[in-house]
């Protein structure tokens, strides 16, 4: 396992659509090995493949409670009610701000085995999928925001 490098939003990578990953193969399992070792150095909630210059629609997410959720090909099925969320970005390093992310999000995604899995994330982790899965799609917190505050 190895920790990579976090792009920041200076880097065009983190602007682009993510593919679809069609195998899960060595390179994959990999690529989620590193993925977590990242977050963990980085302390953040969520990290997306993007955000170490890999265009495929992978992301992980530290529960806190010791575990790390691996997301492979996750797409929000459904979204309930809003919350204002105050985030933050390892790519975005030094600014923080808040937006409206839904309250509520079930979320299906493969598992580093092919088992097609879903996730009901409410408040806090729903904001984190939602942050996630936008990387996928090139969006980035930033483009939501209603009130930036700076550090
Ligand atoms: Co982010």
């Amino acid at each position: 396992m190895a920790v990579r490098k976090i792009l920041n939003d200076k880097n065009t990578i983190l602007r682009k659509k993510c593919r679809e990953v069609e195998q899960i193969d060595d390179r994959i399992l990999t690529l989620l090995d590193d993925m977590k070792e990242t977050l963990l150095s980085a302390q953040g909630a969520g990290l997306a493949a993007p955000q170490v210059g890999i265009l495929r629609r992978i992301a992980v997410i530290d529960l806190g409670d010791g575990e790390i959720l691996e997301l492979i090909n996750p797409k929000i099925v459904k979204a309930e009610g809003e919350q204002e969320s105050c985030e933050g970005c390892l790519s975005v390093p030094g600014i923080r701000g808040t937006l409206i992310r839904p309250e509520k999000v079930v979320v299906q995604a493969f598992d580093r085995e092919g088992n097609l899995m879903e996730y009901t994330g409410e408040e806090f982790l729903a904001t984190v999928f939602s942050h996630e899965i936008d990387h996928l799609d090139g969006i980035l917190f930033i483009d939501k925001v209603t009130e930036f505050e700076y550090d």
